[in-house]
């Protein structure tokens, strides 16, 4: 069974004082990559026994690393407990009642369907940050860069807060990205969309059109929201049934007056470029584009 749906299991099943212990380890990893029992028995207030036992439990599920590398036993929790946390602090607010099929799985991330408290579909998606790569986290780096220990979990849950803010930051736009309901840790609730991404698209009808709609979004971005999008590109646009754009996938975003924002917005508008002329023989200026931004003269 896929990690989410265990977690979403896990969710129905542990008792309130186990999800209590593991809210006492995430608390204690602000100081400790692993995390001594006393820490958390001081976070989640609980005696000593009743904190063993809960870690216990949640070890022999598989829901925890123990170890004792570093001369002490230490916890540490996984990306499964991550979700159980997540999960159930959207359950919580009333903002899903259950994971659905999967929709999406990336490097990076997986979206899945979800079902919100009124009947309706969602998207959940669910920040991964390091299970296989780094190519998404330039905006971290410096968070990285500064820790002998990488919290992979805090830098997804970064990430997620990064994608949420852009989602809450573009929606008075009103160019139809998703709609940010809700987000907790590394996963982000937002509006469904019903489309199919730009890459997987045989061929477009309206080439010309589409072109110049991403152009013209990518304009308002930059000069209404302040915003460059930053990861850009065929992957990240999908085309609804009526042959509208709706641009995701926004983590990796940047201020527009980002001291590279020339060399970030360029790239953004360099692969959309490569992209339509390699498929469609169809161009534009990207200088153009540049200038309404004011980003040359
Ligand atoms: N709000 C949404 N509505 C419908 N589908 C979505 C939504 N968000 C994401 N998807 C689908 O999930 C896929 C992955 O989402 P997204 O691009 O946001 O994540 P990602 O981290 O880029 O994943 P990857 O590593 O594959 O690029 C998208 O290409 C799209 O097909
Ligand atoms: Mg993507």
């Amino acid at each position: 069974m896929a990690q989410i749906y265990r977690a979403a299991n896990f969710v129905r099943e542990l008792e309130p004082e186990d999800i209590r212990v593991l809210v006492g380890i995430e608390l204690g990893h602000r100081r400790f990559s692993h995390v001594p029992i006393e820490q958390i028995s001081f976070y989640c207030r609980y005696p000593r026994p009743e904190t063993q036992f809960r870690l216990d439990k949640l070890h022999k599920l598989g829901l925890l690393q123990r170890s004792s590398q570093l001369g002490y036993i230490g916890y540490q929790l996984i990306f499964e407990s991550y979700d159980i946390l997540a999960l159930n602090a959207l359950g919580e607010k009333e903002v899903i009642k259950a994971v659905g099929s999967p929709i999406g799985k990336g490097k990076e991330s997986d979206v899945y369907f979800g079902q919100s408290p009124d009947g309706n579909e969602i998207a959940l998606k669910i920040h991964r940050i390091g299970r296989t790569s780094f190519r998404k986290v330039r905006k971290l780096r410096n968070y990285i860069k500064n820790r002998k220990h990488i919290s992979w979990l805090y830098v997804s849950r970064l990430s997620a807060e990064s994608e949420f803010a852009a989602l809450q930051r573009i929606e008075p736009l009103k160019l139809d990205t998703p709609k940010p309901f809700a987000q907790n840790r590394h996963i982000v609730a937002m509006g469904l969309i019903d489309g199919q991404e730009l890459s997987t698209i045989p061929q477009l009808e309206n080439p010309r059109e589409i072109l110049d709609e991403i152009l013209m979004q990518t304009e308002r971005f930059f000069l209404e929201a302040g915003m460059i999008h930053c990861d850009l590109c065929e992957f990240n646009i999908l085309i609804n049934p009526d042959n509208e754009i709706r641009i995701i996938d926004w983590p990796q975003w940047e201020e527009s007056t980002h001291p590279n924002a020339f060399s970030y917005l360029k790239r953004d508008l360099v692969n959309i470029q490569t992209f339509f002329t390699k498929n469609y023989n169809t161009t534009f200026e990207i200088d153009e584009v540049l200038r309404s931004c004011k980003l040359i003269d």
